[in-house]
């Protein structure tokens, strides 16, 4: 292992934000490699994650990210690369590691017949915190997550969102640098997504950790993350904020949107055609906005570089028309178009005999592709116990 490898930074992992750039990266994956027999699951990874930064590792059910995060926590050894995180590596000492870094894995498990209070104190033990300090400990996570009402019910009488949440607390309960959450926000309802991410975005901001978040639900939490790093078949294809993103692969187009009061009179139709005529117009879409009466459209600009222009030949048509208009703003892409316009550049790039085929009955994409899972996955899969020693 060459460990100068790893005073390199990797390419494009600058943090966004000032406030961590000064800082040592606190996970750091340099050529960071995991196959299972001849299939790469992980391929040459290269990423920095900072303290006080939400990392967003992003990508399709089977790109990796789970085994990425079991080498980082040391319960899947890596094929070749290396991975630090807090400094240490993760093979060799797992245990302080674990020490370090709360884990909610995305099927965290607790005892249904016992209070969520009583479930962190199991933890809180397993991690030898003495009494005091855990009691404390564990009163404090629950306020944060927002459970202090409901600790000593039991986890039995959870909402899904409330057992989400109990597994923050708990990851939380060692006062751990690092926080790993794989697919936190799988299975809540939107309101409880929020939340979460609201949750998170508190967390990072009051105790100056770093999180990197898991996820393939990109449009919920592209908000949240300060960078994220696209994931696609094993391949971290690029890492930059969500804004960074949009600037690489928004490509030579851009997209403005416009709305109109609506009065009785007011033919959209003719109104679309006449948006889809301006110069540097090459695509109208009808775009329905919730909260308002008004007509609203997404128009695609072509090339870029004549926005300005074509902005004000729009206001000009809208005014001659005698309408009122009540939007024009720039857009940019979401992490969605971003994410398709990236994964098809890379697959496209890497030639068709590499890429990893959707079809069914080729095993080797999306979730239900190759198991068995590794020593701590499969070992939740049998109960809250087993899970619970071999986690921590
Ligand atoms: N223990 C294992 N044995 C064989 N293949 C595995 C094992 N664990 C994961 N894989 C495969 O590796 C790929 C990446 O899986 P995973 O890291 O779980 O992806 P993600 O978390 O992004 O959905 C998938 O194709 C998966 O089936
Ligand atoms: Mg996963």
């Amino acid at each position: 292992m060459a460990t100068s490898a790893l005073d390199r930074a990797a390419p494009g992992s600058r943090p966004a934000r000032t406030r961590s750039r000064a800082k040592e990266p606190i996970i750091t994956a340099r050529g960071l490699t995991k196959m299972y027999g001849t299939f790469t699951a992980v391929d040459r990874l290269n990423l920095d994650v900072y303290p006080g930064e939400i990392f967003g590792l992003l990508g399709p059910n089977g790109a990796g990210k789970t085994t990425t995060i079991l080498m980082m926590l040391g319960l899947s050894e890596p094929t070749s690369g290396e991975v630090r995180v807090a400094g240490l590596d993760p093979t060799r000492r797992p245990l302080d590691v674990k020490r370090r870094v709360g884990y909610l894995p995305d099927d965290a498990g607790f005892y249904p017949t016992l209070t969520g209070r009583q479930n962190l104190r199991y933890t809180a033990r397993l991690n030898s915190l003495a009494r005091g300090t855990a009691e404390d400990r564990i009163s404090t996570v629950l306020a944060q997550v927002g459970l202090a009402d409901r600790a000593d019910d039991r986890v039995e009488t959870y909402s899904r969102g409330m057992r989400q949440r109990l597994g923050i607390a708990d990851a939380l309960v060692k006062d751990p640098d690092i926080l790993i959450l794989d697919e936190p926000t799988v299975a809540i309802d939107p309101i409880g997504v929020a939340e979460m991410l609201d949750l998170m975005r508190r967390l990072v901001q009051g105790r100056g950790i770093a999180l990197l978040l898991a996820s393939h639900l990109l449009d919920q939490v592209q908000s949240v993350c300060d960078r994220v790093g696209i994931f696609s078949a094993g391949r971290l294809i690029n890492v930059g904020s969500v804004d960074e993103l949009a600037r690489r692969y928004g490509g030579d187009r851009s997209e403005i949107l416009v709305g109109v009061e609506a009065a009785p009179r007011t033919d959209a139709a003719a109104i679309g055609a006449r948006l889809a005529s301006q110069p540097g117009v090459v695509a109208v879409e009808p775009r329905p906005m919730s909260g308002d009466g008004d007509l609203n459209w997404a128009l695609t600009l072509d090339p870029k570089a004549s926005e300005s222009e074509t902005r004000a030949a729009v206001l000009r048509a809208i005014l001659a028309d005698g309408l009122l208009l009540t939007r024009l703003t720039r857009t940019s892409p979401s992490l969605d178009q971003i994410y398709r316009t990236a994964v098809e550049g890379h697959l496209a790039t890497k030639g068709r005999v590499e890429v990893r085929s959707t079809e069914p009955g080729t095993g080797t994409q999306t979730s239900g592709g190759r198991r068995p899972r590794s020593v701590g996955r499969r070992a939740s899969r049998r109960g809250p116990s087993a899970r619970k020693g071999e986690r921590r």
